[in-house]
């Protein structure tokens, strides 16, 4: 089987920053705790790979939260009641995304106590790497309210001091020394500021090469990104597979194969990936949106090519899912592409994601009848917006794509 290289630290980065998004004010969560987790780990002398791979679990630690009422309770408190859920989601799915499935297991217990995984019947690499998870997890809610305003400085002997009272019980007590031993500098917090944040991970991935995935794992890749976007609402369970299936079904009826139609797949995959940085009370609004709101959503097809391009660096994917809301007149968003600017892929992935979407339920309306759906998708090539070809394809199977749609 052909495999294609792929930038897993870009992806895994990428991954993150779509993470970020659902933070909204509070962003850079997951890239801070990879840091402070790394940079523990090396201070223990834990081998070069392993100190690169809790890097890696520090990003995608909380892929288990897509909305944003979730992460602002993850960073109020540092314990609460339901804390695991996000854990079990996280984990869940990672474990079926082969190239990070070496991760989920730490992910799993990072916010169980230390004194509780002595307990637990794991093994100690996998209690240490998950313990430092939560270790750096709480150290960053712990610093969050100083990092705007310049009061680290200041205020980061307390917090060495708040956390070495929870060794023991919250912590092991050799992560706790060894944070307590590199924080006590200003590099360590001055570190954590945006550019440096993002510089330091720059250069980390410098140095790391390409990996080789085979499609399978590679549309595994794209279906993490697809469930923690599709997470985000009931409204939208399932959205992003649903699409994709259309797609790759109505690229088949046009000839479409090969690696080129497994493309088509994972660009429906990711097409809205860019949501997660709409917070789910516009999502999920039952009435009409504001102007402020319809711009806050209208956005997301931007942010989902700029997230893309990372990490599909030189292939179609990232302008196939970002430019799901254009139109052949040009007057979609967020570039107000026309006609020659969209590929058959482009045109493929808007018609199969205004479809699902009529489809299923909105907080704003119940699903449509096929026979609506078909009226409006012909009434939007007449008006010039969708293409004939493509809508034509589609209610010539109608049944079949129906199903793929919501059954
Ligand atoms: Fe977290
Ligand atoms: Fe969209
Ligand atoms: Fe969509």
């Amino acid at each position: 089987m052909k495999l294609h290289p792929i930038d897993m630290h870009n992806a895994i980065t990428a991954l993150s920053c779509a993470l970020d998004l659902v933070g909204v004010d509070e962003v850079k969560h997951g890239k801070r705790v990879a840091v402070m987790a790394r940079a523990i780990a090396l201070h223990l002398d834990w081998p070069e790979a392993e100190c690169l791979s809790i890097l890696y679990a520090g990003m995608l630690h909380d892929c288990g939260v897509s909305r944003i009422h979730e992460h602002r309770r993850i960073t109020e408190t540092l314990e609460w009641d339901g804390a695991e859920d996000h854990c079990i989601r996280g984990a869940a799915y990672l474990s079926a995304c082969q190239p990070l499935a070496h991760l989920s297991a730490e992910v799993r217990y990072h916010h169980t106590r230390w004194e509780k995984l002595l307990e637990i019947p794991v093994d100690h690499r996998t209690r240490l790497r998950a313990n430092l998870l939560f270790l750096a997890d709480r150290i960053d809610v712990l610093q969050v309210p100083f990092l705007d305003n310049g009061m680290i400085l200041t205020e980061y002997p307390a917090i060495i001091a708040r956390i070495k009272t929870l060794s023991g019980v919250l912590f092991a007590p050799e992560l706790v020394d060894a944070f307590a031993e590199i924080a006590d500098v200003e590099a360590f917090w001055l570190a954590m500021e945006p550019e440096y944040l993002d510089e330091d991970l720059r250069n980390i991935g410098s140095h790391i090469p390409s990996t080789l995935l085979d499609i399978p794992a590679l549309k595994e890749l794209a279906r993490l990104f697809s469930r923690v976007v599709d997470a985000k609402s009931p409204y939208t369970d399932e959205h992003s597979q649903r699409v994709a299936h259309i797609a790759r079904q109505l690229a088949m009826d046009f000839g479409i194969e090969g690696y080129e139609l497994e493309q088509v797949e994972m660009a429906g995959l990711l097409h809205d990936i860019g949501k997660l940085r709409v917070s789910e009370d516009i999502i999920d609004k039952p009435g009409g949106l504001t102007p402020e709101e319809r711009a806050t959503m209208h956005r997301h097809s931007y942010d989902t090519f700029r997230i893309l391009q990372r990490v599909f660096e030189g292939s179609r994917i990232p302008v196939w899912a970002g430019f799901h809301h254009e139109t052949l007149l040009g007057d979609g968003y967020p570039f107000k592409n026309g006609n020659k600017e969209l590929d058959l892929e482009c045109r493929i992935i808007t018609v199969a994601d205004i479809f699902q979407a009529l489809a299923q339920e909105r907080p704003y309306r119940r699903t449509m009848t096929l026979e609506y759906i078909l009226n409006d998708l012909q009434s939007r090539v007449e008006d010039g917006h969708l293409d004939a070809k493509v809508v034509a394809k589609l209610t010539a199977s109608a049944e079949l794509y129906y199903r793929l749609a919501v059954a």
